[in-house]
């Protein structure tokens, strides 16, 4: 079920079977990290020319974001919130999508390959729950079809968590 060969030319179809796989992982496992685990390896099974893919998550008792699980190089643990494109995504509620992260001010360089990046708060209860964090060696290598279908993804995570 989880293999590459599963995806096809189609974009928008691969996509949507994405959507499906992730409900059936999701609703594998009650566990958080589980959930969470799995979502970004098949994120990271399923999209082409990223580098790093994964989550911060909010922590309300320092008030910034920390590393969850993810696929990638080791990461940076804590983003204060407002900072970087992570932090802003969390501060604004809203998707961030830059195309070249050496534009972007206060840019946090995790991984100095990446050039461009994609990141999707995710909200629970109306409140900042942390971001889905996801990014490129390729410049603009995410477009509004892309940010579509990621914003869904992250609208099924929301029911699950
Ligand atoms: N680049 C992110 C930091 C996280 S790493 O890329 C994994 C940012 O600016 O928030």
């Amino acid at each position: 079920m989880f293999e590459k060969t599963t995806y096809s030319n189609d974009r928008n179809a691969n996509y949507k079977l994405v959507l499906s796989q992730l409900e059936a992982l999701l609703k594998m496992e009650e566990n958080i990290i589980t959930k969470l685990a799995n979502s970004s390896a098949l994120l990271n099974l399923f999209l082409e020319d990223v580098n790093w893919v994964g989550y911060y998550l909010y922590d309300s008792e320092k008030d910034n974001l920390v590393l969850g699980p993810f696929q990638g190089l080791p990461a940076c643990t804590r983003i204060k919130i407002g900072n970087g494109v992570c932090g802003t995504a969390a501060s604004e509620k809203t998707t961030q999508l830059v195309a070249d992260v050496h534009c972007f001010e206060g840019h946090i360089a995790c991984d100095a390959n990446t050039n461009s990046e994609i990141v999707i708060p995710i909200i629970k209860n109306g409140e900042i729950y942390g971001v889905l964090d996801i990014d490129s060696p390729i410049k603009a290598r995410f477009d509004e079809i892309d940010q579509k279908y990621l914003e869904n993804f992250v609208e099924t995570l929301e029911k699950y968590i």
